[in-house]
């Protein structure tokens, strides 16, 4: 049982860049907004997929820094003024906001960088190299232009121009169900999941990131900024068409349950027991920031 992974506010800031040298500045802000909080949903899931697959070493842990690092990267650029240019993030100013737009941009190319040079160290505590190796290409795949950076350009670029449904679930699959696939996916991977099984979670993280950015849509017209720890009303600043602008706050609330449900049937079809992975799941669909 991989015990030292208990806390994960500990296990996930052990595998952060000390704040030294000449570039201290750009580690300051790495770091700055990695511990600024967040709900660590994405390693919670791929922990709770490793447990379900029966895994027990610690190479799980810096893959799942590295997850936490790629997911900040994309929450500090999302923030930058040429993108949603907002000035708050899990409860703080943004990381571009506090160090300038120039570090804001080079934070999260490190933070990027540097979460496959922390995967990799799974490489020195795991008795399964080939495991580890799938799963780095599994990351590099959802991070990249197949997954959320390829999700994030479109999101850009038709922003304004009114979206059809498939484009907006082409968008939310890529910008945000493609970090919480391979989350899961890694989970299993690492575990020993076999092709199958692994195909299974990552259609349970595609559900999940429909569900999830549903939710955000939601959120973003009916929370508070206190509660939320960032702006409300983005999305109708940055004239984006949403789910919720599309088919109204009522049916938005139908649709997270109904992705919610069908991800948590298909948990249902693996083996082992994945009732706590189930519970999280349904909790982070009710979320309430
Ligand atoms: C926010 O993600 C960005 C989206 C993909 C909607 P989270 O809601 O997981 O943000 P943190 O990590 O808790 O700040
Ligand atoms: C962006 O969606 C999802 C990411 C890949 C960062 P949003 O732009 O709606 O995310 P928030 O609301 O700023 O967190
Ligand atoms: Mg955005
Ligand atoms: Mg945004
Ligand atoms: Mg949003």
């Amino acid at each position: 049982m991989n015990t030292t992974i208990l806390n994960m506010e500990e296990t996930l800031a052990s595998y952060l860049p000390g704040e030294e040298g000449l570039q201290k500045t750009v580690l300051e802000a790495m770091n700055y907004s990695f511990l600024a909080g967040g709900k660590r949903v994405r390693p919670r899931l791929m922990l709770e997929a490793y447990r379900l697959f029966g895994g027990e070493e610690e190479a799980v842990a810096p893959f799942m820094a590295a997850m936490e690092m790629i997911h900040t990267y994309s929450l500090v650029h999302d923030d930058l003024p040429a993108m949603d240019n907002d000035t708050l993030r899990r409860g703080k100013t943004t990381t571009w906001a506090k160090y300038g737009e120039d570090m804001g941009i080079l934070a999260g190319d490190a933070l990027l960088t540097y979460a496959f040079e922390t995967a990799a160290k799974a490489f020195d505590m795991t008795k399964y190299p080939e495991r580890a190796a799938k799963a780095i290409g599994v990351l590099a795949n959802k991070a990249g232009i197949y997954g959320m950076a390829g999700g994030q350009s479109v999101d850009v670029e038709l922003t304004g121009k009114g979206l059809t449904e498939e484009q907006m679930l082409f968008i939310y699959r890529l910008k945000t169900g493609a970090l919480l696939e391979a989350s899961l996916m890694i989970g299993g991977i690492l575990a020993g999941a076999s092709e199958k099984e692994t195909g299974i979670l990552e259609r349970v993280g595609a559900c999940m990131g429909l569900a999830f950015q549903i939710r955000d849509d939601i959120l973003d017209v009916t929370s508070t900024e206190e509660e939320l720890g960032k702006p409300i009303g983005s999305d109708e600043r940055n004239l984006k068409t949403t789910w919720v602008t599309t088919y109204g706050l009522e049916q938005a609330e139908k649709d997270v349950e109904k992705y919610t449900e069908e991800a948590a049937a298909l948990l249902a079809s693996l083996p082992g027991d994945p009732g706590p992975l189930t519970e999280w799941v349904r909790k982070i669909g009710k979320r309430k920031n």
